[in-house]
């Protein structure tokens, strides 16, 4: 085994510029891909695929069998935290997440951490047999959601469009909504701290609805409890890298990274490129951004602006990702085109 520094990703996570630079993509496992289907339908439900260490070690490895990635995520979901806590998730077909809602403090009483690292002990046994079953040069990825983007589901009982039934609560009650951000806070360092003592290298952590919450409103949900939670992280496993994702903070971008310590930032789609050169990456590693519709269209857009991402981030440290999760009808061909693209880009 080499020592873990040299591995791409872990290294353009310290903060190193490489050419080539290490690529993976947000949902790479997934329904866009044959072999995942297969897998899917033999294991009935979603959570079952995830709470079944032999499936989802499976599903975790596909694409790096297929591509080549420079990391393996965990398959997993974030939804299995609330899960965990006691607030049971069903994901039924064609209509995503569903939990029966928590509104407000009465509500909490149903949550506890005592039975959930039996329920997630699952999730921490995939983690250790891919920390083995990876080729050596492949990094690990552990992850989960952030508190704010988690309690969206929590409250709404599942997808939302506008988050009305968070917002208002948080609005109207912010010590009671901020005892259930804090509940899921202590619950995710320390799942993450378990997959991290099963053999995850880096966290990366979704807040992917921070995007729809005002300044001050993100500075509380958003920003603390990321801050919570790399401190928890750093306390115990200063040397693990995270990479925050608050898909949609703008502007925001800045202040995430200053305030919470991340190592680095997972940029969305819509953060221009040669912003994020001048604004984010002297202060930390960048990754991300090309749009999934890019990638589902594939052909001459996908090529010039791949290699207009990696024209403008690949000089500092940098990991070439997409900017939210792959798209499902995306030709799995797209996919080796991009590889190809980013791959033979030193020559460029
Ligand atoms: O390859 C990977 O990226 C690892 C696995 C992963 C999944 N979900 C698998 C999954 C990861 C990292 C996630 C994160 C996740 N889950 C997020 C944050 C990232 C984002 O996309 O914004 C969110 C918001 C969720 C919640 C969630 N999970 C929803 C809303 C849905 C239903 C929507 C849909 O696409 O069906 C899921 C289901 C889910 N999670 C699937 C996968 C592969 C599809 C379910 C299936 O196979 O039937």
């Amino acid at each position: 085994m080499p020592k873990s520094g040299q591995k791409s990703l872990l290294r353009a996570l310290r903060g190193e510029a490489i050419t080539p630079p290490p690529v993976w993509l947000m949902r790479q496992a997934g329904r866009y891909l044959p072999e995942y289907r297969d897998v899917r339908r033999k294991a009935g439900g979603f959570l079952e695929l995830c709470y079944t260490p032999e499936m989802a070690v499976e599903v975790t490895l596909q694409p790096i069998r297929r591509y080549g990635f420079d990391a393996a995520i965990l398959f997993s979901d974030i939804l299995v935290i609330p899960d965990g806590l006691g607030q049971p998730v069903r994901f039924e077909e064609g209509e995503g997440p569903k939990l029966d809602p928590i509104r407000d403090t009465a509500g909490l009483a149903q949550l506890s951490d005592e039975r959930m690292h039996d329920r997630l002990a699952p999730v921490y046994e995939t983690v250790r047999r891919l920390s083995q079953a990876l080729p050596q040069e492949v990094t690990l990825i552990g992850f989960a959601g952030a508190p704010w983007t988690v309690a969206t589901y929590m409250v709404e009982g599942g997808s939302s469009r506008d988050f009305a039934v968070t917002r208002a609560w948080s609005l109207s009650d912010p010590e009671g909504f901020g005892r259930l951000i804090d509940i899921v806070t202590a619950a995710t360092a320390d799942y993450l701290c378990r997959q991290i003592e099963a053999g995850a290298e880096a966290i990366q952590l979704f807040d992917s609805w921070a995007g729809v919450l005002p300044d001050d409103a993100f500075q509380r949900w958003v920003i603390e409890p990321n801050a919570r939670i790399v401190s928890a992280l750093k306390e115990r496993f200063p040397d693990i890298p995270v990479i925050g994702f608050p898909r949609g903070a703008g502007v925001l971008y800045e202040r995430y990274i200053e305030q919470t310590a991340v190592d680095a930032v997972s940029l969305d789609t819509t953060v221009p490129l040669s912003w994020a050169a001048e604004r984010l990456q002297p202060k930390v590693t960048v990754q991300g951004n090309l749009d999934p519709q890019v990638l589902l269209a594939g052909g001459a857009a996908l090529e010039h602006r791949a290699r207009e991402i990696v024209a403008t981030l690949g000089h500092g440290p940098f990991i070439f990702n997409l900017g939210h999760g792959i798209i499902k009808e995306t030709p799995p061909e797209n996919v080796a085109q991009l590889l190809d693209i980013i791959r033979g880009s030193e020559k460029n």
